[in-house]
């Protein structure tokens, strides 16, 4: 059976990039939805003109879009919303919640009914709000629903750890928990470069520059491009959860999951590491923190919360 995924704002750019990875993967078949007018219809075109030369076996047959109506999208495997806002320069993840909400929550309400066993992945910001906002409306069991962060904020970890050092990124392996904001906590102990933890290789202040620029990753990106933000790393990072629940890799990931007691956090959604396989979050893990780190996912879930209450989503 040929696997099936939709990608809703899939004429935006980490939409369409999110679907041109899938595609030149041979990972699934790929549905491009958007509320846009053409524009959906135009990135499909453009990208099966792309598969005879890249030669993919994800072809003309493969891609479609849908846009309005969500009958297209029926019997996906996986649907990976990107619908919203974009944040402009000066705007907080947050400032996109109210518009936002609105946009995942027709989203979500359309795509439901046509994929009831599907398993959705969020990138929409605020994500962790946007995620605990999908698996309430969606009345989809918590493995189901998952927000994507982690991997991007420890990918941007990786980076900036790899710059510093002269080192390849292959060598690098990050952990960044908590939400996708500026409590985000990125965590050094568990940060290693060839299973070498990184406060051996680098003193504090280098580590605290590099974990504030973890923080700040995606506004420096809308600061450089000003009309959106980053696309590049956001789609890469998708992929790979998608690509571990295709393909039930049992990867450990961070994700933004919906908790129920793991870590002392209760009816919240929270970047922690996770297995994803073909079931979705088959199991969270619980790493050992100390008093400080602790206090920090904590404080994390607090602003996470804070959105979940204006949103009226608790309970
Ligand atoms: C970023 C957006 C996707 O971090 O939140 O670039």
């Amino acid at each position: 059976m040929r696997k099936k995924v939709t990608v809703v704002g899939g004429a935006g750019f980490v939409g369409s990039t999110t679907a041109h990875r899938i595609v030149d993967r041979e990972l699934a078949d790929v549905v491009i939805a958007d509320v846009m007018e053409g524009v959906p219809a135009g990135r499909a075109l453009d990208l099966v003109e792309s598969t005879p030369i890249v030669r993919s076996a994800v072809d003309a047959r493969g891609i479609s879009t849908a846009s309005g109506d969500y009958g297209e999208t029926a019997n996906s495997d996986v649907i990976v919303i990107t619908a919203g806002f974009p944040r402009k320069p000066g705007m907080s993840r947050n400032d996109l919640l109210q518009a936002n909400f609105e946009v995942v929550k027709k989203v979500v309400e359309g795509v439901v009914p046509h994929s009831p066993n599907a398993i959705l992945i969020i990138v929409t910001n605020p994500l962790d709000a946007m995620a605990q906002a999908a698996l309430k409306i969606s009345g989809f069991p918590k493995q189901r629903v998952i927000g994507m962060a982690g991997v991007l904020d420890s990918g941007r970890m990786s980076t900036f750890v790899a710059q510093e050092l002269g080192v390849s990124v292959a060598s690098v392996h990050s952990l960044v928990l908590g939400g996708h904001g500026d409590t985000m906590v990125p965590l050094p102990r568990y940060t290693t470069v060839a299973s070498i933890p990184l406060p051996e290789l680098l003193p504090k202040e280098r580590i605290d520059a590099i974990i504030q620029r973890t923080r700040d990753g995606g506004i420096e990106i809308v600061n450089l491009l000003k009309t959106g933000g980053a696309y590049y790393a956001p789609s890469a990072a998708t992929v790979e959860m998608v690509e571990a629940i295709l393909k039930d890799q049992k990867k450990i990931l961070p994700c933004s999951v919906y908790l129920e007691g793991e870590y002392g956090l209760n009816d919240v959604f929270m970047g922690v590491p996770v297995k994803l396989g073909a079931a979705g979050v088959e199991q969270i893990i619980e790493v050992t923190l100390t008093a400080d780190e602790k206090a920090s996912l904590h404080k994390s879930a607090a602003a996470v919360r804070e959105l979940v209450d204006i949103l009226g989503l608790n309970g």
